[in-house]
Formats: C-alpha cells, sequence, structure tokens
C-alpha cells in the first residue's frame, strides 16, 4: 500500500488537503469497480468485466482512493513465471490527470517485481499513457496466450482499436535511476 501526500501530486486544483491511498481492493470495492469499468465499457474505451468475474478475480485489483472515495483501480493478470498483464486500469472521469493513473501503475508493477516477474504488458487505446511509464509498443502477437484466451473470443476482434505494450521490468525507469544512486551511494 502507498500514501501519497498532496504535495507530492500533480493536481490542477487543490480545494482542499487531499491524501492519496493506493491498496489492496475489497471485496466492499467491487460495486465501484463494476460502475467504472462498465462506464469506460459503454465508450467503447474497455472491455466490460461482469460482477461474478470481479468477485471471483477481486485480488487481483489495487485501487485508488482519497478519504474513503472511490478514484479508480486496475488489477494484474498472471499468464506464467515471467508475464503478467496489466488491465482493467481507469480513473474516475473527475480525477483524471491528477497522477492517479500512474500511481495505480506503479504499485502494479511493484506487486510484479515483488513476484520476481520479468515482462508486463497491456492491451490499451492510451498507449501514450503507458508509454510515458516505460512502456514501449509491440506486435500483440508477443502474448499468443492473450490473443488465444481473450482476443479471439472478443467480438471487437476484428476491429480492435487497442495496441499492446510491454515493459521489462529490468528496464523500468524508476529502477534504472535507483540502481545508479545505490551504486553511487556504494562507491562514495
Ligand atoms: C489512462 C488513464 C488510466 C490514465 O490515468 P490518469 O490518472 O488520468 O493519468 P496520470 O495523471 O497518472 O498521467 C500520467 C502521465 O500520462 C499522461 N497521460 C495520461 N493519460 C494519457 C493519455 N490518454 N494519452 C497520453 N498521455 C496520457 C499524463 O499527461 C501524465 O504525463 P506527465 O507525467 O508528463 O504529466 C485514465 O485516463 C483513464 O482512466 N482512462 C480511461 C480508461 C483507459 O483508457 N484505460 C487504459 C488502460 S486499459
Amino acid at each position: 500500500m502507498r500514501v501519497r501526500d498532496p504535495a507530492s501530486l500533480n493536481f490542477g486544483i487543490q480545494l482542499r488537503e487531499r491524501q492519496l491511498t493506493i491498496r489492496k481492493a475489497k471485496l466492499t470495492d467491487v460495486p465501484e469497480i463494476h460502475r467504472l469499468i462498465s462506464h469506460y465499457a459503454e465508450e467503447r474505451i474497455m472491455l466490460p468485466r461482469t460482477l461474478t468475474d470481479l468477485y471471483e478475480n477481486v485480488w487481483e485489483f489495487q485501487v485508488a482512493e482519497d478519504e474513503g472515495s472511490f478514484l479508480g483501480c486496475g488489477a494484474l493478470k498472471l499468464y506464467n513465471q515471467e508475464v503478467a498483464e496489466v488491465r482493467s486500469l481507469c480513473v474516475d472521469e473527475s480525477r483524471k490527470s491528477q497522477g492517479i493513473g500512474r500511481e495505480i501503475t506503479d504499485e502494479l508493477l511493484d506487486e510484479c517485481e515483488a513476484m520476481g516477474l520479468k515482462t508486463v504488458f497491456a492491451l490499451t487505446t492510451s498507449p501514450a499513457f503507458f508509454a510515458k511509464l516505460g512502456f514501449h509498443e509491440v506486435p500483440r502477437e508477443r502474448f499468443p496466450t492473450k490473443v488465444w484466451r481473450d482476443c479471439l473470443r472478443c467480438e471487437r476482434y476484428t476491429c480492435c482499436n487497442e495496441k499492446a505494450v510491454s515493459l521489462e521490468l529490468a528496464d523500468r525507469p524508476g529502477k534504472l535511476r535507483d540502481s545508479a544512486e545505490e551504486l553511487a551511494e556504494f562507491s562514495s
């Protein structure tokens, strides 16, 4: 779990003291997670997920909240010992562009590192957001299990507007910086 103080967040208008908390989802978060994903699914920006699916897989989710208000969520799908997918990442419309999506994704990537994974990918209509976090666009065929399991069954398979993006955790931008700082400290 991470808690960020307001000074470190890029809020456009700061109406009051805010504190952003990123934490593992609880069963009681599921209705809010479902509401937000359904909102973006209606706009055809994300794929819908059923309540049953979300209750079954709630442990995959991190959520962002501010004083108990639900702000956004994101989940990890594990594929094998090395590969995971970031999915169902979304932030409430009223709180976009305030660094919340980045914080949720960072927490998911921390989880991936803690599990010893090597590669994280996403299928997204916002590849530019992921590029800011060090992901690169790749052919989706690099992740055949995803294509076989989800894409081939998707009604939008032939007219898909999502791009595949991928990050090697060893190349994660913050990680390279941290290692360089550790090395400098060690050699001084
Ligand atoms: C994509 C999404 C999760 C980003 O969350 P957010 O909280 O709005 O993004 P952040 O404020 O953390 O942005 C981090 C950086 O990415 C940039 N960014 C955010 N969304 C972007 C987009 N759609 N295109 C290009 N850049 C984007 C921001 O400008 C910011 O850049 P900076 O560090 O230079 O200031 C959010 O906009 C969203 O919920 N979109 C609808 C659902 C969706 O598209 N999900 C994608 C995953 S399937």
